[in-house]
């Protein structure tokens, strides 16, 4: 949803005749909002809602995890413990979720030998470790380390794994989008927006279209949880081309602009995305504030409405200890969080710093599963304990 791209071939106007190549061409209109917000038409050369067969395969493996009661305690999991292998979607396990959000991990060695979507929920992928390219029927994005990439609800899809992938995976079960403010009202990133229009990388048309990928036939949709598998007759990647502002994209988390003030500006100025209930910031390297006698480590505060989690991705975590790459730390609301003991003082005077984080602040609280419960680093609740 960032800008209108155009990709393939497409007619003059939509809703009217398309041969390309003598044959109808079938639209397929992907709307967002009902029909009030943004959307995208492609043009399948089969009927796009014409399958085979389908089966019914039960709910979604992470979520067959159940959550255990726990004490309020801020938590701290080592996402390097989890298992490594599986598929970025099959293989994901789930750590902690709400009502409007799951948070998943996985540490994928294989690619999706299907296709899937998801209808439950817009996806964003930080790619924490490995390599790959989404394929889709918007063509073939390629990431690396230190991308995000955003699927839209319901497109088709899979990842190909070039190098095995460590994601930290947000199902945004309303919607995930650019912040509405960071838009002029003709829809254009403002000049004061932390990145830009060039910042954001689309998918590649293939020669030939998305029909030379030799996409799998069978199609898993997730809804409610619950896995469908859809066999097609024909490949679900044969599409002449496409236009509209839905679209996966890919954003580099280093492109994103901090801003810095003469003294501490509150985590929202690096807020990244926007979802239904959450928002996503990424901490990059940066100069800190700069007033002579500033304090750049975040102030101890209370957020009374947001359980807050933070995932550490490379550098110096000023405010934590013990917190390395791949950790994830929740501070739930209830308690009043800030740095550990030392860490404050000892910021001042410096001039950077060099984090590389991601953080997602909710507006509801967040539970986790067993599989958190089974990388958490039990030490870190009592790690405020003043003298330990
Ligand atoms: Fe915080």
């Amino acid at each position: 949803m960032i800008h209108r791209l155009q990709r393939g071939e497409v007619p003059p106007k939509p809703h009217i005749v398309f041969e390309p190549d003598g044959r109808l061409a079938f639209e397929h209109c992907l709307t967002r909002q009902g029909f009030d917000g943004a959307f995208t038409i492609l043009y399948h050369r089969q009927p796009p809602h014409w399958i085979a067969s389908e089966e019914d395969l039960g709910p979604h493996p992470a979520l067959d995890d159940p959550a255990p009661d726990g004490a309020l305690a801020r938590r701290h999991y080592l996402t390097d413990r989890l298992a490594r292998g599986g598929t970025p979607f099959l293989g994901r396990r789930v750590l902690l979720s709400n009502p409007d959000l799951r948070v998943h991990m996985v540490h994928a060695t294989e690619s999706e030998g299907s296709l899937v979507a998801n209808a439950d929920a817009d996806e964003l992928h930080y790619v924490f470790r490995g390599r790959g390219r989404l394929e889709s029927p918007f063509g073939v994005l390629a990431f690396g380390p230190e991308d995000y990439v955003h699927v839209p609800r319901s497109v088709p899809h899979r990842i190909v794994v070039e190098e095995p992938c460590s994601l930290l995976t947000c199902e945004g079960l309303s919607w995930i989008d650019v912040p509405r403010n960071f838009r002029n009202p003709s829809g254009q990133l403002r000049m004061d927006a932390p990145y830009t229009h060039r910042d954001f990388r689309a998918p590649d048309w293939p020669d030939g279209g998305p029909a030379t990928l030799g996409a799998p036939r069978r199609v898993i949709t997730q809804r409610g949880g619950r896995l469908t598998a859809f066999e097609y007759a024909h490949d679900p990647f044969e599409v002449v081309g496409w236009d509209g502002q839905v679209w996966p994209f890919a954003f580099p988390i280093r492109a994103f602009q901090p801003r810095i003030g003469q003294v501490h500006l509150p985590p929202t100025v690096h807020m990244t995305f926007a979802g239904g209930g959450f928002i996503v910031c990424s901490f990059v390297p940066r100069r800190v504030d700069f007033h002579e006698r500033a304090i750049p480590c975040p102030y101890p505060h209370s957020s009374p409405d947001c359980d807050e989690i933070l995932f550490y991705v490379e550098g110096n975590f000023t405010s934590r200890k013990g917190i390395g790459p791949g950790s994830i730390t929740l501070h739930p609301t209830g308690l009043p969080h800030g740095p550990h003991p030392g860490t404050y003082e000892a910021s001042i005077g410096t001039d950077r710093t060099d984090e590389l984080a991601v953080m997602i602040d909710t507006f509801k609280p967040l539970r986790p599963s067993g599989t958190a419960q089974s990388i958490e680093d039990e030490g870190y609740n009592r790690s405020w304990v003043r003298g330990d």
